[in-house]
């Protein structure tokens, strides 16, 4: 069965996000308040209320899961979602977006049990600075866990770099450099002002991919190409190498009409849109029908006729979506 989620727009949903914890052992200064209260454990999904979510959709055509948080390799005995999902035939993508702190000491159990991807959030790679946008993370680690990564036998690892002026964005040739020399690809991304974050003013801190293309441009050539994961980024290739350099863009460059995907959130909330609060209450509908598959799957169905156009993003006002990307999976 393949493409039976399409919404209002004729927009086919093949690709999920799972948020599967809304906690992390990071505090990055973009994503949360540095004092976060994290929900009750009641609240979020159990792991086998994610399998069957995961389940439902693979039902109806998704092709592509990745696992998100928080940060989704503190949360105990991940490894069994990961081969419930891995195991299931006709997904053809198992993703996981993690900061990586726990890379060296997973890496291998995720391969063996079916994860296919990885993207690593990486912001800097100065100790220094690492540490004061992570407010918690310790750089070493996680460039170990990138290298454990590798070692473990992943492919085409993903990295991520939220760029915020004044604190990083001076290091966007560094870490392509970084990425051409590891054999990585790298995601430039526009922060989203998604929670009240309390640390920085969003628009002052706006630093844009044109401006930062402009940057890598004086370094590399960078070619576009036409690929895409039917997501936000736009990817370009750098000149003779292997490496793809990607940019998010939600303020400057609006990609909602290409949108193929939906996310759950920790507490099961079927999101239809990252800046926009149209949901369904899975978990609602989980608990009070349990293994009642025809309904959870009657209800994402009908969810995709309330998947909005797009997101309202703006950044000269308080944030409108208040809740935080944590919960969210981005
Ligand atoms: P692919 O699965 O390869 O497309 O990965 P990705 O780059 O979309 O996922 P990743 O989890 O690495 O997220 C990178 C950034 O993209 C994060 O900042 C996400 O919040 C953002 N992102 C992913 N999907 C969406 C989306 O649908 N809308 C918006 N606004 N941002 C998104
Ligand atoms: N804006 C943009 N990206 C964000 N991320 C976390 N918070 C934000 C935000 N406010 C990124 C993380 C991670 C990905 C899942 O989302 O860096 O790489
Ligand atoms: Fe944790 Fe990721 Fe948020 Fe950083 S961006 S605090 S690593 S969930």
């Amino acid at each position: 069965p393949s493409a039976q989620l399409i919404d209002r727009f004729g927009r086919h949903i093949d690709y999920v996000r799972l948020s599967i914890t809304d906690r992390c052992d990071f505090r990055c200064v973009y994503c949360m308040a540095e004092d976060m209260t994290f929900l009750p454990r009641a609240r979020v999904l159990t792991l086998e209320e994610m399998a069957e979510v995961g389940r439902a959709f693979v039902a109806l055509g998704v092709r592509k899961i990745r696992l998100t948080g928080g940060e989704p390799l503190v949360r105990r005995d991940m490894l069994m979602l990961v081969e419930q999902l891995g195991a299931l035939e006709s997904l053809r993508e198992l993703a996981l977006t993690t900061n990586g702190s726990q890379l060296a000491r997973m890496a291998p159990a995720l391969r063996a049990a079916g994860l296919t991807r990885i993207n690593v959030s990486l912001d800097s790679l100065q100790p220094e600075r690492f540490r004061r946008i992570t407010r918690t993370g310790d750089l070493a680690t996680v460039l170990g866990g990138i290298r454990a990564a590798q070692a473990a036998g992943f492919e085409r690892i993903k990295l991520n770099s939220v760029v915020l002026k004044h604190r990083n964005h001076d290091e966007v040739v560094d870490l392509v450099r970084f990425a051409i020399d590891e054999g990585l690809d790298i995601s430039f991304i526009e922060e989203m002002p998604l929670g009240v974050i309390g640390d920085h003013d969003r628009a002052e801190a706006y630093y844009s991919s044109d401006e930062i293309r402009r940057d890598l441009s004086e370094h590399f050539e960078l070619l576009p190409t036409t690929e895409s994961s039917g997501g936000p980024s736009k990817y370009y290739r750098v000149g003779a190498t292997a490496c793809r350099v990607g940019f998010i863009s939600p303020h400057s460059h609006n990609f909602c009409g290409d949108c193929n995907r939906v996310r759950v959130s920790a507490e099961g909330r079927l999101l239809l849109c990252l800046g926009q609060e149209h949901s369904v209450d899975l978990r609602h509908m989980l608990r009070a029908y349990p293994g009642d598959h025809q309904r959870l799957q009657q209800a994402i169905v009908e969810a995709m006729r309330i998947k909005p156009r797009g997101h309202d993003f703006r950044l000269d006002a308080q944030p409108v979506i208040l809740r935080h990307m944590n919960v969210t999976g981005g």
